[in-house]
């Protein structure tokens, strides 16, 4: 090898130690003050019904259905928005300890399945800050899994299983329900 290569190369490697050196000294690993391990709260839904008129008492509305030639008895790409009370348990006048903010987005043409997003709000309690949850949510399982990707303040971290639960449905318009969420948390 001539004598300028081979220095060429001595510097390439020492850069490539210094390069390596300086990377693993940036990667060092935060432990997480923990959160809850579980963590269960209700969400209260009402539907915007323009038949009833519920302008001053609905918490959630669909968007119009897709401008489809095609029949679509699923409503296939309908999308509704909530912001839902969230209380500590099942009933509708029990406390409220945050709000839930998000949507769902109707995703089969097969099965009535939900794509379902959003963040619950917790500003009550013993625990306080924000989880985000997602998943889809199969309007005929008994139970829908959903994931917890992340969260803020005491949930900051936190991932993990929210299992839903449909508690009660009156189709009577409004429309309302009240779902459950059972979380096991991981930080
Ligand atoms: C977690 O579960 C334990 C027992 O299973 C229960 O005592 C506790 O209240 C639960 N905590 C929360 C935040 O739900
Ligand atoms: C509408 O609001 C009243 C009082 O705020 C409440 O008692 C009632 O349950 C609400 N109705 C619905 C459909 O949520
Ligand atoms: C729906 O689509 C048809 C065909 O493209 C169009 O003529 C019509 O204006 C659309 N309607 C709305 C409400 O956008
Ligand atoms: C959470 O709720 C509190 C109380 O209503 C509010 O001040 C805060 O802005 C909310 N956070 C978000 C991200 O919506």
């Amino acid at each position: 090898m001539a004598k300028g290569r081979c220095s060429a190369f001595v510097i390439v490697l020492f850069a490539t130690c210094i390069f390596m050196t300086v990377a693993a000294s940036n990667c060092v690993c935060r432990q997480l003050a923990c959160g809850p391990s579980n963590f269960t709260f209700y969400m209260q839904n009402t539907v915007y019904n323009p038949a009833v008129d519920n302008a001053n008492n609905f918490t959630s509305v669909y968007g119009l259905p897709p401008n489809v030639t095609w029949p679509n008895p699923l409503s296939f790409g309908v999308t509704a928005t909530f912001e839902d009370p969230i209380t500590i348990g099942a009933a509708r006048d029990s406390q409220q300890i945050g709000v839930g903010n998000g949507f769902w987005q109707i995703d089969s043409r097969q099965t009535y399945t939900l794509f379902h997003v959003f963040t619950a709000n917790i500003t009550e309690g013993e625990y306080k800050g924000i989880i985000n949850i997602m998943g889809q949510l199969r309007e005929s399982d008994a139970v829908r899994y959903m994931t917890v990707v992340g969260g803020t303040g005491d949930f900051l971290g936190a991932r993990g299983l929210a299992s839903c639960v449909l508690v009660v449905i009156d189709r009577t318009p409004p429309a309302k329900w009240t779902l459950s969420f059972e979380l096991d948390l991981y930080y």
